[in-house]
């Protein structure tokens, strides 16, 4: 029977796929974990058992590895094992799969860096027995160059194992949609996707390398045992193309599913989208949970273009989900689900006071609650949940914002100049000279010195000043934590340290709060959301034994990108035209990451615009299950911590 979730599954060794009922829709074989720093490790273990078994044969463990977000957990783990454990390297060579073009060896942003500074400089292993493709090789010179990468490799007697991310546009290496399943080591141009996703670790789009010389999809094909990494929602769909999809050159990952010995290692986000999870009952008899009887539902309404209200037996019966009628009626699935659906939605987000609360999303009382928003940024707070923030202050709830990190990489040089040259202008001075001087001087893919860091980390504060003030928040509610993890100078951020947690578990101290907001971006692995709302868990965790907190209620809000789906919906607080309006004008406060924002991500659109789209987005799929029209909603799902 199937569950909702993914069950945990430990074991990644190659299983034939296609035996089972519940994989009929897979190509690839795959195990899905609950946890990317679990899974991770499990990867590292495979891998040190070939070393170890090759090194007990006399034999050279020939390995093939990839760069990127995705095995940065998998090498830290072979480094453990080689620092704790003795695993030694000493019979491993290496072959990595790609590396910008044209790319120093010496710049942080190669593959070159990356390599020797996650794992090569902390293991036994000899440095000849690296090779990486040279970043600095003359075009002219660079199919010579890669027919030399790839008879090596043959030299070597081919690659034992194979490790793989891959890209959003399908890559594996850098083999881009349109390459070929027999080709080898070669030079190719990148997707645009690919350089968009690159841009942050370059500071901007425009000072990505559009070339990268990489493994073929016949090398990566060749070796003997391929396992692919993929964490996070961001991989869902191309993972789902991956293994459900055709074998195309337009997703050249879906070759993988000839090969006769692949895994794909994923986390809950990654394999979300895949036919199992997204839609058991499509695939097999479930386990009819409320929460999978809920999503089922919602879907169902999507498929047919129905409200939840004018559902049929034959609905249900058509669409894989007779077995649920056996335990319940139509009637009452249909009114169940509009009720719980209704009684998610309030225009009193701390609670109605003197209101029966027993449907209600909050508690009636206290009537006046203490609310902390943590905001990872110093604007996500009016970007993701303005509106809620705005009835919040209205209503007359303590309202205090806790922005966790400065956000200063996030200004530009341009504007970071501007300002300047006005404090110049008011006050001239040798500090401010300097700061100009530094700013000019400077390239802007380069970290900035402390003092621009300061200046931009000021900046930010000020337009978050703009923002609180233009919702009513007193100055003195409004906390810059400036978490030390995020404090880095470049993309790169620190681990969550004792001292970030402390300054987190200080300001849930003094404001004893009955109410929290965080951003919960619980599927992504990586990024400053994650790391933030880590930091808020493991403050609560900490404290869990304080009175004052057994009266607290966290509420997640959905961060950068995604929103929840409408079946996890616990509270949504909907809009009118004139609340979008001031949502917006608050947004707008946030001038540094307006016109041309430095992490633009893959989304074109401004923030205030995607905030727009996915609040109406949001009200529009109510009003499609047959709930009241709203201008817009903002969604929130409790959090039980306590
Ligand atoms: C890196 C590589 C790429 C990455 C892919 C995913 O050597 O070959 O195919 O594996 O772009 O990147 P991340 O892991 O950063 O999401």
């Amino acid at each position: 029977m199937k569950t909702a979730t993914a069950p945990q599954k430990t074991d990644i060794t190659h299983k034939p796929i296609g035996q089972f009922e519940e994989t009929r829709f897979e190509k690839i074989h795959n195990v899905i974990f609950a946890d990317s720093n679990v899974a991770s490790v499990r990867v590292a273990d495979e891998i040190a058992e070939l070393i170890k078994k090759k090194q007990a044969q006399g034999k050279t463990c020939v390995l093939g590895l990839a760069t990127g977000s995705s095995p940065i957990r998998v090498y830290e783990e072979l480094v453990r094992k080689h620092k704790e454990e003795g695993l030694s390297f000493h019979n491993v060579v290496t072959f990595n799969l790609d590396e910008y073009l044209p790319m120093e060896r010496s710049n942080i942003q190669s593959y070159h860096y990356f390599m020797h500074e996650h794992l090569f400089n902390h293991v036994d292993i000899p440095e000849e027995n690296i090779h990486i493709p040279d970043g600095t090789v003359p075009f002219e010179k660079a199919v010579a160059y890669c027919l030399s990468y790839e008879k090596k490799i043959k030299e070597y007697g081919g690659l034992d194992f194979q490790l793989l991310g891959i890209g959003r546009t399908g890559h594996i290496g850098f083999n881009e949609p349109g390459s070929h399943y027999n080709s080898g080591t070669r030079v190719i141009t990148l997707d645009h996707i690919t350089r968009v996703d690159a841009a942050p670790a370059f500071l901007g789009i425009d000072n990505v390398p559009r070339k990268a010389i990489t493994m073929g999809i016949a090398t990566v094909r060749k070796a003997k045992r391929i396992i692919l990494i993929g964490w996070g929602q961001n991989k869902a769909d191309i993972i789902k193309k991956t293994i459900e999809g055709e074998i195309s050159s337009h997703v050249p990952a879906t070759y993988l599913q000839n090969h006769n010995n692949c895994t794909f290692v994923l986390d809950t986000g990654a394999g979300s989208e895949l036919t199992r999870n997204k839609t058991p009952w499509l695939v097999d008899a479930c386990e009819w949970t409320e929460e999978l009887k809920a999503k089922a539902i919602v879907w169902l309404c999507e498929e047919t273009g129905k409200t939840v209200l004018s559902l049929t037996d034959k609905d249900y019966n058509d669409n894989g989900m007779a077995d649920l009628l056996s335990l319940e009626d139509s009637y009452d699935l249909n009114i169940k689900m509009f009720n719980k659906l209704q009684h998610t939605i309030t225009g009193w987000p701390g609670g109605k006071p003197n209101a029966d609360d027993t449907n209600r999303p909050e508690r009636a009382t206290p009537a006046k609650k203490r609310v902390i928003i943590f905001s990872p940024h110093p604007d996500d707070d009016v970007i993701s949940m303005g509106g809620t923030f705005d009835r919040l202050v209205e209503q007359g709830h303590e309202v205090h914002v806790a922005y966790q990190t400065s956000g200063n990489i996030a200004v530009s040089d341009t504007d970071a100049r501007k300002y300047a040259e006005i404090a110049m202008y008011i006050n001239s001075s040798d500090r401010a000279q300097k700061l100009i001087d530094s700013i000019a001087q400077k390239n802007e893919s380069r970290a900035d010195s402390p003092e621009v860091r300061k200046l931009k980390g000021n900046i930010r504060r000020g337009e978050s000043y703009a923002a609180t003030r233009y919702v009513g928040l007193k100055d003195e509610n409004v906390h810059f934590l400036d978490l030390p993890f995020y404090e880095t100078g470049t993309i790169k951020k620190n681990n969550l340290s004792e001292k970030d947690i402390s300054i987190v578990m200080d300001i849930i101290t003094k404001i004893k709060p009955h109410q929290i907001y965080a951003a919960g971006d619980l599927a992504d692995p990586h990024g400053t959301h994650k790391v933030c709302l880590d930091a808020v868990l493991e403050a609560l965790d900490r404290l869990a034994s304080e009175p004052f907190l057994k009266d607290c209620w966290l509420w997640l809000y959905r961060g950068a990108w995604h929103e929840w789906d409408i079946n996890e919906i616990e509270m949504a607080v909907p809009m009118s035209p004139s609340q979008v309006l001031k949502k917006r004008n608050a947004i707008f406060c946030h001038q540094s990451q307006k016109d041309g924002v430095m992490f633009q991500g893959d989304d074109a659109r401004e923030f205030w615009m995607r905030a727009e789209e996915r609040n109406r987005d949001t009200a529009n799929k109510y009003k499609a299950l047959g709930m009241a029209s709203y201008a817009a909603m903002e969604a929130f799902v409790r959090h039980k911590f306590n």
